[in-house]
């Protein structure tokens, strides 16, 4: 990408830089590499009656999976990308973030891009309202890849997220309890010098196209310190048996050392 392309980025979408809690979150954590599976004090190991039992209760801060199929992320990257250039994003969360923006491409609309509460719905209004968005006939081998991953039975939300160059997110937690694994976090593309750093594991080790279920009960904050908008994929839904098994294969792996 050349520097023509970045002021561009940064004349449609003007935000606020970096903060100091995020730039101290990166100083405290960014360098650390503390072992993920030293979260479970003892290896879980799956149970015959409770199939999510392994991704309700460890502590890893992620695992990462596989997609059933061939994973495109440069081509969904492009979708993505020709999205953010003609203006599609929403400012996702302003208030404690900068350049953070996101597109839903399954959900109650394509600019419904938080949950329910945010919005003063009820909580089953997700799972009535959502269906493919008006922007999916504009991504169609997102699409196509989204039908095909065999990750989820059923979608709630599927979101673009971009941080642009320059763009964070501070530490926040999103749920109470650092116990069990919440949506997945697909990348499409990490360019250098941007990470999410989480509480005490550090930078999680995203590179352009693989995939994470992650643990957002640890703080985790996110900074773009590259020349390129960094483009991931929220997916939420129903787990596939598929999903289930991926977890529970690269979470024993994460202690086969
Ligand atoms: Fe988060």
């Amino acid at each position: 990408m050349t520097m023509v392309d970045i002021r561009e980025y940064r004349k449609l979408h003007m935000f606020k830089p970096v903060d100091e809690r995020t730039q101290e979150h990166f100083s405290a954590w960014e360098d650390v590499k503390k072992n993920p599976a030293l979260a479970d004090e003892i290896q879980l190991q799956p149970k015959e009656d409770d199939a999510d039992f392994i991704r309700d209760n460890t502590k890893v801060p992620w695992v990462e999976i596989k997609s059933k199929v061939f994973f495109p992320a440069p081509s969904i990257k492009a979708e993505a990308q020709q999205l953010l250039r003609t203006e599609c994003f929403t400012s996702h969360r302003a208030d404690n973030s900068g350049g953070w923006m996101s597109l839903c491409v399954y959900g109650m609309s394509s600019v419904h891009t938080n949950s329910t509460h945010d919005y003063q719905l009820p909580e089953f209004a997700e799972r009535d309202l959502s269906d493919w968005t008006d922007i999916a006939k504009f991504c169609p081998i997102t699409k196509d890849w989204l039908e095909n991953n065999g990750l989820y039975d059923r979608y709630t939300r599927v979101r673009f997220v971009v941080v642009l160059p320059g763009g964070w997110i501070s530490p926040h937690a999103d749920v109470d309890s650092k116990v069990g694994l919440g949506a997945t976090n697909v990348s499409l593309n990490n360019p250098d010098g941007c990470g999410l750093v989480m509480e005490e594991y550090g930078k999680m080790p995203f590179e352009d196209g693989n995939i994470f279920k992650i643990n957002t009960g640890y703080e985790h904050a996110v900074y773009n310190n590259s020349g390129m908008p960094r483009f991931h994929m929220i997916l939420d839904g129903d787990v596939s048996d598929y999903q289930r098994n991926e977890i529970d294969k690269n979470y024993a792996k994460m202690f086969d050392v």
